[in-house]
């Protein structure tokens, strides 16, 4: 059959002008095999807007020094742009103080710190963590390494068939043993956004802390960890359009104070001596050594980019080019979505009959078409959806109704190849 591409509609987000961002982002004009790129992975990682690497090559060159060490002018410059970009990062996540702000690596850093400093700090045997089924495999192994250390248990919390959470199942599993859930904001295999606030509500009325891992979450849509009422939430730097090696765990203050160090180093400590160490308040207690520095800049260049275009704007543009794909790949005999829930972000993971979904991908590679396979690091949610692997693209503020078509139409022609 043939994929045609529906009659041109008005845009319910008329006033977000994709051409004009696209212009931002260089690397969307490269041709792939001859074709012009059709990058449909940004939950892998996302593509960089020329104001973030203005921000960072404007770093290096004019106001780079280490931080918190310098009594000479450069250093005080570069220290006050680090901890601005914290104040941005508190900004865009509502927190309540730039304290609460931990800079790490990235989400799997942030979700290791929490686990680490948290719960192999406080588990106790038989205690649990209730960790969501659908969940990538840094918001499960950490907390596998937390039960292993400490004798506590991690339970699965299940999703109905469509990928949503199942909070009538999570409700039943609360109970004086749980003393940690461990869910993401957004699928980044189902698109599914989880009822944060709901969660935890509910978690918090047992006594028990929620970790939320707002990888994909955050960059969809508008976060107030205050008004979500969670403990940690972490979130990585290059899927919000940042650079790799940055991101960030919210904790609550009052938890932060509590928790005992990540890494030793330089930065972290209070007093040091041969007999005994005392640590620095948070954050610096859990940021030894030189940080991330200029790509904490860069960060926060992403989220001004971001927050100017406008996070609930960006998201009715994703919803749109993701409504398109999806009924144009509904279109195609033999084809199923897996994650159906209602509300779903820019996301669409697919499986087809008769079709691997790396050869799917490859084929598609052929024609620019730029889509992840494979388990998507979430290899429980396979089994829960009773596949071993799944074709994703994921669509960003970058993405058009166009490339939903080139896409549909690349898998269509892919078919034609492998049936
Ligand atoms: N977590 C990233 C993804 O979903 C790498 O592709």
């Amino acid at each position: 059959m043939n994929v045609t591409p529906a009659p041109a509609t008005l845009l319910p987000n008329e006033a977000f002008d994709v051409d004009a961002v696209r212009k931002d982002f260089p690397i969307l004009a490269t041709r792939v095999h001859g074709k012009p790129l059709v990058f449909l992975d940004s939950a892998a990682s996302a593509q960089k807007p020329v104001a973030v690497l203005e921000a960072m090559d404007g770093m290096y060159r004019t106001a780079y020094a280490n931080v918190h060490r310098g009594v000479y002018t450069l250093s005080d410059v570069a220290t006050s742009r680090y901890e601005a970009a914290r104040e941005t990062v508190r900004r865009f996540l509502g927190a309540a103080d730039v304290s609460e702000i931990v800079f790490t690596s990235g989400g799997t850093d942030s979700l290791n710190l929490a686990a680490r400093c948290w719960a192999q700090a406080f588990l106790k045997p038989g205690d649990e963590i209730l960790v969501c089924e659908s969940e990538h495999h840094s918001n499960i192994v950490p907390w596998q390494l937390a039960a292993a250390a400490t004798g506590a248990v991690v339970k699965p919390i299940p999703v109905t068939d469509e990928g949503a959470f199942d909070f009538s199942a999570f409700a039943a599993m609360l109970g004086p043993k749980v003393k940690l859930v461990a869910v993401a904001h957004m699928s980044n295999v189902l698109g599914s956004i989880m009822p944060i606030k709901e969660i935890a509500a509910a978690t918090h009325a047992i006594g028990a802390k929620i970790v939320v891992d707002g990888c994909q979450g955050a960059v969809h849509q508008k976060v107030d960890v205050r008004d979500l009422d969670v403990d940690f939430y972490a979130i990585t730097g290059h899927k919000i359009y940042g650079p790799t090696g940055i991101g960030a765990l919210y904790g609550r203050r009052e938890l932060l104070d509590m928790m005992p160090p990540y890494k030793g180093g330089g930065d972290m400590i209070e007093t040091v001596s041969f007999e005994r160490s005392t640590w620095a308040e948070p954050p610096a207690r859990f940021e030894a050594g030189t940080p991330m520095i200029v790509e904490a800049i860069g960060l926060a260049a992403a989220i001004d980019y971001v927050e100017s275009l406008g996070i609930e704007r960006i998201h009715a543009h994703e919803t749109d080019v993701l409504d398109h794909a999806t009924a144009l790949l509904n279109a195609i005999p033999g084809l199923r979505i897996i994650g159906t829930a209602p509300g779903k972000g820019g996301v669409i993971s697919f499986t087809v009959d008769g079709a691997h979904p790396s050869d799917i991908a490859t084929l598609l590679d052929q024609r620019g078409v730029a889509v992840r396979a494979g388990h998507h690091c979430a290899q429980p949610l396979m089994v829960r959806m009773g596949v071993s692997a799944t074709t994703r693209a994921s669509f960003a503020m970058y993405s058009t109704r166009a490339e939903a078509e080139a896409l549909a139409q690349g898998v269509e022609r892919a078919l034609a190849l492998l049936r």
